[in-house]
């Protein structure tokens, strides 16, 4: 396989960042991947893979070899009375995999419809939404080593699964190309709904997972901004984790403050909330901005590039720092040459 030369990756990332790929492979199967990881063009080349662009910054041009995962397939591997294990490739895309879940009645991944992305790439931050994550419905997955080229089996216990990481965030970082991602979904109706207004939404008995999977769309649609009307990559921070201890002297000066246990002895903090109340949402400058409806979101209003919204996402992390004493990491990765 020969890579395209040169192409524009605007339309390859929900922020429509403009760079410049100089050398991209479509990968439409595992037989390419093989084919491309052991050609002579490749070996010894630094690889970038993408999936729906959906978590990433682009600060310059790539020139390091592009891979952009576009392997099809969903397969039934096994199935009992209560459960199935569904197989789906990694280009997948996301939502139209949690589309084909719903429609067949299986159920686990409703909570999680409207991401945008692939399925390969949902272990890499542990996507997760309205009280579920996906590590919790992963069986296993198949990724293939980029230096050998050898196929790996990752049992969910072997992925280091946590809140928006994976061992594919950390240890092996640009070691593994996932290739399918296994599922373990219920045929029965085990729905979560606690998750803040999830129920009030659905308000009916005995809700179907379809009622879920509408109404975590409605939610989403009403708060969060369409990516192709509207730039934008999500939540382009974490919710940060501080101490217990930390946070008893915060809430005494912001009673206000939204707060989720997480363990025995850590709170989670709701960063939007700490960017909202720096005075931030729907604030504008130089094309990019705050979304007016969620702080967590950044939006490229007028073809901003990626190191001006990079620049305006370090502002709001100062500013939150000064207020609360408080650092908000990124959840979106930041692509720059020397990345
Ligand atoms: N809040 C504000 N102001 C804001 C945004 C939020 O005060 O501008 C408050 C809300 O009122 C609420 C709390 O913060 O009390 C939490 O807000 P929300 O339920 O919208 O969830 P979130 O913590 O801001 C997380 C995920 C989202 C996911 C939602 C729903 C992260 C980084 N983000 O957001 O994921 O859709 O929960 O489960 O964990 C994504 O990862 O791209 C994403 C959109």
């Amino acid at each position: 396989m020969k890579p395209v030369q040169k192409i524009s990756l605007k339309e390859y990332n929900t922020f429509n960042i403009d760079v410049n790929a100089l050398y991209s492979f479509f990968c439409k199967s595992e037989k390419d991947l093989f084919e491309i990881l052991k050609s002579d063009f490749v070996r010894e080349k630094k690889i970038i893979i993408l999936g729906g662009g959906s978590n990433l910054l682009f600060t310059g041009d790539v020139e390091d070899v592009l891979i952009l995962m576009r392997n099809k397939g969903i397969e039934i591997v096994e199935k009992d009375k209560e459960t199935v294990f569904v197989k789906a490739s990694a280009g997948e895309i996301w939502d139209e995999f949690v589309d084909w879940c719903v429609n067949n009645s299986y159920g686990g991944i409703e909570n999680l419809s409207l991401i945008p992305g692939t399925v390969g790439a949902s272990p890499v931050q542990n996507i997760g939404a309205y009280g579920v994550e996906v590590k919790d419905v992963i069986e296993e997955l198949e990724a293939v080593n980029i230096k050998t080229g050898e196929k790996k089996v990752f049992k969910n216990i072997e992925c280091n699964f946590a809140y928006r990481s994976s061992i594919f965030k950390n240890e092996l970082k640009k070691q593994y190309i996932i290739i399918n991602v296994t599922f373990k979904l219920s045929k029965l109706s085990k729905l979560t709904l606690a998750y803040g207004n999830l129920q009030n939404e659905i308000n009916k008995n005995n809700p179907s997972i379809r009622d879920v999977r509408e109404a975590v769309i409605r939610i989403r649609e009403s708060k969060l901004p369409n990516p192709k009307l509207l730039p934008n990559a999500g939540s382009f921070f974490k919710n940060p984790i501080i101490s217990n201890q930390q946070f008893e002297t915060l809430i005494q000066k912001f009673p206000e403050l939204v707060s989720f246990p997480v363990g025995e002895n850590k709170i989670k903090l709701a960063a939007g909330q700490l960017i909202d109340l720096c005075g931030f949402k729907g604030q504008k400058e130089k094309g990019v901005g705050v979304h007016e409806k969620q702080a967590l979101v950044i939006v490229n209003y007028d073809n901003a590039d990626g190191k001006t919204i990079l620049k305006f996402s370090e502002k709001i992390q100062q500013s939150v720092f000064e207020k609360f004493n408080v650092k908000i990491e990124r959840e979106i990765n930041v692509y720059s040459a020397e990345f």
